[in-house]
C-alpha cells in the first residue's frame, strides 16, 4: 500500500504588508529585501486570528477536497513551532474543531522542516495499514514571535497554513522515498528564546548543502535521476538558496515553487501552501514526479519524492 496526498487546502491571512511597508519601521529597504531574499510580501495574520484557526480554515478545505468526513480521519499531526499555547497541541484543538472525533491528535515540532516530518510519519501508519486517513498540518504565525525592531528576521517571515489528507493511493503514486535528518550541534543557530534569533550566514551554509544532498539521495532511494524530476518544491525561505538546488537539478525556472515572493518564509506552512499554489496554478499534474524539501531549526531537514497522484 503507497501513502499519498488525497486532498490539500491552505489558508492566508488577508493583510499583505510589502517590503515598502517595511521600510516605514525598520532601517532596511525594497532592494535589500528582494535581491538577498526574493521576498517582496507576506501575510500578517491579525490579533483574532491564532495559528489554530489558519489551521482549521487549511484542515477543512483539504477534507473536502479530498472528499472525505471528519470522522474518518485516524490522525491529525500539526508541524508548528507557533502553537496557540504549550498545551494543548493545535491538533487537539483541530481535532475538535472538525469534529474529527476519532482521530488521535499531536504536534509535531521540527520547524520549517516540520510538515516533511509530518508526512513520513503519517506514510507509516498509512502503508502498514494501522491508518486510513492522515490530516497533516503546516501551520505557522510567526509573526507573534518576530522582533519587529530585529531587521534581520523581521523582514523575512510571514503567517499561514497549508494542509493534506494523506491516504491510500496505488501502486506507483504518492511517496516513493523520503529522508529525515537532525543536527541538534546546529541550535544554537536559529532558536526562539523570547524572539527568533537567527545566525543567518550559518544557515544559509547549512540550507545550500542540505537540501541539495537531500533531494539528491531521495532520488537515488528511489531508483530515480534528476532528469525524472518534473517540479521542485523547496522549503521557501530564501530565493538564492532555493536557486541553488535548482540548478543542481538542472531544472528550468518555471518547474520551481517560488511562493516566497508573495508568502515570505511561513516556516512549516510554506511547502503545503506551495503544493496548493502550484496545483491551482496547473504546474504541478497527475504523475508528476516531485521533489519537496525543507530545512530548519534544530536543524533539521526532511525530503520526499513523490509522485503526483490518487
Ligand atoms: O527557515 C529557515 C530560516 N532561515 C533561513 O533560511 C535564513 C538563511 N539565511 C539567509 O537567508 C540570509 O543569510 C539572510 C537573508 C538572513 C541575510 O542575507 P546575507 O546575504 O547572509 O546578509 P548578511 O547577514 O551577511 O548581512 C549583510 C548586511 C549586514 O550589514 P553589514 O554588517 O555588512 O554592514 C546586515 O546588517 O546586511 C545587513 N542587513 C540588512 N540590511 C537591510 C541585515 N538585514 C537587513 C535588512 N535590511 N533587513
Amino acid at each position: 500500500m503507497n501513502a499519498g496526498i488525497i486532498g490539500i487546502g491552505r489558508s492566508l491571512p488577508e493583510k499583505i504588508v510589502t517590503n515598502f511597508d517595511l521600510e516605514k519601521i525598520m532601517d532596511t529597504s525594497d532592494e535589500w529585501i528582494r535581491t538577498r531574499t526574493g521576498i517582496e510580501e507576506r501575510r500578517i495574520a491579525d490579533d483574532q486570528t491564532d495559528t489554530s484557526d489558519m489551521a482549521y480554515e487549511a484542515a477543512v478545505k483539504a477534507i473536502e477536497n479530498a472528499n472525505i468526513s471528519a470522522e474518518e480521519i485516524d490522525l491529525i499531526l500539526v508541524a508548528t513551532v507557533t502553537p496557540d499555547q504549550p498545551f494543548p497541541s493545535v491538533a487537539c484543538m483541530l481535532q475538535e474543531k472538525l469534529g474529527a472525533k476519532k482521530a488521535a491528535a499531536m504536534d509535531i515540532s521540527a520547524a520549517c522542516a516540520g510538515f516533511m516530518y509530518g508526512m513520513v510519519t503519517a506514510k507509516q501508519f498509512i502503508e502498514t495499514g494501522t491508518y486510513k486517513y492522515v490530516l497533516v498540518v503546516g501551520a505557522e504565525k510567526l509573526s507573534k514571535v518576530v522582533n519587529w525592531e530585529d531587521r534581520n528576521t523581521a523582514v523575512l517571515f510571514g503567517d499561514g497554513a497549508g494542509a493534506a489528507v494523506m491516504g491510500p493511493v496505488s501502486e506507483g503514486r504518492g511517496i516513493l522515498s523520503f529522508e529525515l535528518g537532525a543536527d541538534g550541534t546546529g541550535g544554537k543557530h536559529l532558536y526562539q528564546d523570547e524572539y527568533v534569533i537567527m545566525n543567518g550566514r550559518e544557515v544559509f551554509k547549512f540550507a545550500v548543502r542540505q537540501m541539495g544532498e537531500s533531494s539528491i539521495n531521495v532520488l537515488e532511494k528511489a531508483g530515480l535521476s534528476k532528469e525524472d524530476v518534473d517540479f521542485l518544491i523547496p522549503h521557501q525561505a530564501n530565493i538564492r538558496i532555493m536557486e541553488s538546488a535548482r540548478q543542481r537539478f538542472e531544472l528550468p525556472e518555471e518547474k520551481m515553487s517560488k511562493t516566497v515572493r508573495k508568502y515570505g518564509n511561513t516556516s512549516a506552512a510554506s511547502i503545503p501552501i506551495s503544493i496548493v499554489e502550484e496545483v491551482e496554478a496547473g504546474k504541478i499534474k497527475d504523475d508528476d514526479l516531485i521533489v519537496m524539501v525543507g530545512f530548519g531549526g534544530g536543524l533539521t531537514w526532511g525530503a520526499i519524492a513523490m509522485r503526483w497522484g490518487l
